[in-house]
């Protein structure tokens, strides 16, 4: 099999170099290509090109415009990323009778509610992110390309800079933490995401009825402050230094802290469709975070 990845150096792409690397020849790219081949989403021509020119059986996009509120004074370039390029991928797919993995995101819903959103429930973007990447998903859908599209949410990664190192560092220096209460989510390790793709791939090779769009998070859910509180004591309770006492992290609205981009309150994903189409248990997401502290905390990274 050979497979096109593009995004190589974000969070997920890292992973995917790893996971993908045993399903064969894997040609990976970021923004600044490599020799003629062009891998930014914003050359549509040259990110055709590139298709045309490697010939894969599958591209993988792990690119995106993924900065939330950048993305409001940016429209044109969030939609060109995020939706007009994952369009040009789609169209060059279905004309080579390539597979297209994408990336979504829980921002497509509004976050009303409490319930777990599933695949085909209504969406309603409530910020230019959320609208960029939906319309990347209608178009893919709309190429007639065979595709997975898998809709996650909080991703984190051991590499680069993430909410768990973040607080951290903050524990570590102030008296005081307030942390957003009132969004519900589950936190998605980078390696999951990959390691199911890889997975969701091989199957879906043999049974093309597999193409469609899935939700793909970790199991359970949490809010950003129990999250950052899971962090702060298991970092405690493994010795390390942290400053702020246990009552002084402090549960606030989401409203204290104003942002350009508008969040969902609810970004519960209902993972159904996902496991029960190829096979596979979603760990809770305690598992990958206390990993990814390990990695950061004894590496001291
Ligand atoms: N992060 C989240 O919490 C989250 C939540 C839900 C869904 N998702 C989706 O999951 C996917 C992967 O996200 P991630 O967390 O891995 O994002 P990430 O770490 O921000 O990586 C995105 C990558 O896209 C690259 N990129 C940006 N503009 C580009 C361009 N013009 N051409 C080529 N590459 C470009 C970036 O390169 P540079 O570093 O050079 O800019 C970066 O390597 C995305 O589709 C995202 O929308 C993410």
């Amino acid at each position: 099999m050979k497979i096109l990845l593009l995004g190589k150096n974000g969070q997920v792409g890292w992973e995917l170099q790893r996971a993908l690397a045993p399903l064969g020849e894997v040609v990976a790219l970021d923004r600044r290509g490599h020799d003629v081949l062009c891998g930014d989403l914003a050359q549509l021509d040259g990110l055709a090109a590139t298709v045309r020119a490697v010939r894969p059986d599958v591209i993988v996009n792990a690119a995106a415009h993924t900065a939330v509120d950048r993305a409001e004074s940016e429209p044109a370039l969030a939609t060109l990323l995020n939706a007009t390029a994952p369009g040009v991928l789609a169209r060059e797919a279905a004309a080579l009778g390539a597979w297209l993995v994408h990336y979504s995101t829980d921002y497509v819903f509004d976050g009303s509610g409490h319930q777990a959103r599933q695949e085909d429930d209504p969406t309603a973007p409530l910020s230019v992110y959320g609208r960029s990447k939906l319309e990347g998903e209608q178009l893919i859908a709309q190429s007639g390309c065979r595709h997975l599209i898998f809709r996650t949410s909080w991703v984190y990664a051991a590499r680069g800079g993430n909410f768990a190192r973040t607080m951290l560092r903050l524990a570590g220096e102030r008296d005081r933490l307030t942390v957003v209460n009132d969004q519900i989510g589950a936190p998605t390790g980078a390696e999951l995401i990959a390691d199911v793709t890889a997975q969701a791939l091989r199957t879906a090779q043999a049974r093309p009825e597999l193409s469609g769009l899935y939700h793909l998070v970790a199991a359970g859910e949490t809010s950003w402050f129990d999250y950052a509180r899971h962090v702060i004591e298991w970092a405690r309770a493994h010795g390390h230094a942290v400053r702020v006492a246990p009552q002084a992290i402090e549960p606030v609205p989401t409203t204290a802290f104003p942002t350009p981009a508008r969040r969902p309150l609810n970004s519960r994903l209902d993972t159904t469709r996902l496991r029960e189409a190829f096979g596979l248990c979603l760990p809770p997401w305690q598992h990958g975070v206390e990993r990814m502290l390990s990695e950061i905390l004894s590496r001291n990274i």
